[in-house]
């Protein structure tokens, strides 16, 4: 039994069902006797909140988004993850470096900018990445009537699936990274279909190590 909780991160497009499985995977834990915290980012805080309102503005620099999402991640770090994480809690993001890693480096920094510009974040024991179509995803987000901004765009998207999907390899050669535990399960089935997965997933995480 070690005291240190477990990190497990939810990624994947918009509209690929993060946040439905990731209350799912809050549940189930929970309904095992596990203390669990589920927490998003960007956060509702006031970092999260500028983020928002600089991407509805468009146009931003992938440089700058990459210090802010630091920064904004930074707080829930220190304020949330680490101090869950030291009570020996199961910590859920929906979100996380993956998605600084994916998305500012499309048309930005390095992948090794973007982890020394993270470097303060505790690596994760999982990372789940939901992958679906783009075309998908622009369905989905047009059913639930969201906003579209620039990330949203096909063109984009399809840039977005492809750093997801080669993601894993490419953290391998990092030390720290080369440890995490990445699974990516294809988001075009039934929700229950795809909870499935990611919970084997996480029933073997966490009875290999306990
Ligand atoms: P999203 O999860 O859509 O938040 P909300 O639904 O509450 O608006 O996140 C907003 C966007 O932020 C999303 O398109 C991906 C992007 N993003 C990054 O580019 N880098 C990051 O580090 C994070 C956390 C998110």
């Amino acid at each position: 039994m070690r005291k240190k909780g477990y990190l497990i991160v939810i990624e994947g497009m918009d509209g690929s069902g993060k946040t439905t499985q990731a209350k799912l995977l809050k549940k189930y834990l929970e309904s095992k006797g596990y203390p669990v915290v589920l927490l998003k980012e960007p956060t509702d805080g006031p970092k999260g909140r500028l983020i928002r309102m600089k991407l509805e503005n468009g146009n931003v620099d992938q440089f700058d988004l990459m210090r802010l999402y630091a920064e904004d991640r930074y707080e829930n770090v220190t304020n949330n993850i680490i101090p869950a994480l030291n009570d020996g809690k199961i910590v859920i993001v929906d979100r996380y470096v993956p998605s600084s890693l994916v998305y500012q480096s499309i048309n930005g920094p390095s992948l090794e900018q973007i982890l020394e510009a993270n470097r303060f974040a505790p690596i994760p024991d999982m990372v789940i990445i939901i992958d679906i179509a783009e075309e998908e995803a622009i369905r989905r987000m047009q059913n639930e009537n969201k906003r579209r901004d620039a990330f949203e765009r096909k063109e984009f998207l399809k840039k977005v699936k492809e750093k997801y999907l080669t993601l894993p390899q490419e953290l391998k050669k990092f030390s720290g990274w080369d440890k995490t535990r990445f699974i990516i399960v294809n988001g075009m089935r039934k929700q229950e279909e795809v909870f499935r997965e990611i919970k084997k997933a996480v029933d073997e995480l966490l009875g290999g190590q306990r």
